[in-house]
């Protein structure tokens, strides 16, 4: 596709958001990528790795104790997306603090690690441990809180529902990373996510991320039961981008904070769509399931053709 005029930005160059300098501006999202490991040693036709061009990989969302996630299936797939009900299966905090993001330094992977917890104090507390453990990691940019989770604190409705949660969970893990980035990843499951944006935004967030997943659900037309056993799962893939674009529109209309658009994006046509809004940044999330460069192939086609020639 030629690139449209007014798009000059090259999102494989460095890219400031809040106090860090990331890589560039096309990111895996969480959950479809792992750790963002198992693939390092792959390379495509044109010697690229997962990570050529790529501004951060978003980790597998992290919680405070391991998770085995919920019982199978957990992934129904339909022609417009996918419906997952993962459970955010995880190796838990200690676990990624000890061995994964010593590996992700290691391989030298720009990493943004996902948290959720269930009371605010939970994501202060595993702030401060990362950055105990990880203040000289110079590939960790940053912190995304997943704010989908139920809040046992305030009687288990959605962190992701409320105002006041997002900012209380936002302002816990702000005070313990004075230079890395925080992202609050936004639910869409709510009638206004804008004040959710506000909310994030004047806690102390350096941006949010929209869209989380919706909430779908699948029949087993055979048996007349949902498919899966948790009956809902999440929503995501090339269904939900229409969705995510709105959302994306209001919080930029609406909230006066960066926004990193995320949802449905499997080409540099769609990626465009979200920088039109003005998105100053994106994450491919279901995309990278089925082919593990397809961010790495977002962010090529993106560059202006300036860039492109060698
Ligand atoms: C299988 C799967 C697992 C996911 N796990 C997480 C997760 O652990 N944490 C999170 O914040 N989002 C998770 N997501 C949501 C994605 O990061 C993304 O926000 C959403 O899928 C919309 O983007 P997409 O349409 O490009 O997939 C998951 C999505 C899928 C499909």
């Amino acid at each position: 596709m030629p690139l449209p005029s007014w798009w000059t930005t090259d999102p494989t160059a460095p890219f400031v958001l809040g106090p860090r300098t990331f890589p560039g501006r096309v990111w895996a999202a969480s959950g479809c990528f792992g750790y963002g490991l198992s693939v390092h040693d792959m390379t495509d036709e044109a010697g690229r790795t997962p990570y050529t061009g790529l501004g951060a990989v978003v980790t597998k969302t992290v919680t405070p104790l391991p998770r085995t996630g919920n019982p199978m299936p957990r992934l129904v797939e339909l022609p417009t997306g996918a419906i997952n009900s993962i459970g955010l299966e995880n190796v838990g905090f200690e676990a990624f603090l000890a061995e994964t993001l010593p590996a992700l330094e290691a391989a030298g992977v720009p990493t943004v690690v996902s948290l959720a917890a269930t009371r605010p104090e939970e994501f202060g507390a595993m702030a401060a441990r990362l950055m105990e453990h990880g203040a000289r990691c110079r590939h960790w940019h940053g912190v995304e809180l997943n704010l989908s989770c139920p809040n046992v604190a305030e009687g288990g409705h959605d962190f992701g529902a409320r105002p006041r949660t997002v900012a209380d969970c936002v302002a816990a893990a702000r005070r313990h990373l004075p230079d890395r980035a925080l992202l609050a990843k936004l639910t869409p499951n709510t009638a206004d996510i804008a004040a959710l944006a506000r909310a994030a935004g004047e806690a102390g967030a350096d941006a949010v991320a929209a869209i989380n997943t919706l909430v779908g659900l699948e029949v087993d037309l055979e048996s007349g039961q949902p498919v899966l056993p948790r009956r809902f799962g999440g929503y995501s893939g090339p269904g939900v981008l229409p969705i995510a674009l709105a959302k994306v529109d209001q919080i930029v209309a609406q909230a006066g904070v960066p926004v990193v658009g995320v949802g449905g994006i499997g080409s540099a046509e769609d990626a465009l769509k979200f920088f039109a809004l003005g998105a100053v940044a994106v994450q491919v999330g279901t995309a990278q399931m089925r082919d593990p460069f397809a961010a790495v192939q977002v962010a090529a086609a993106l560059r202006p053709q300036a860039a492109q020639r060698p």
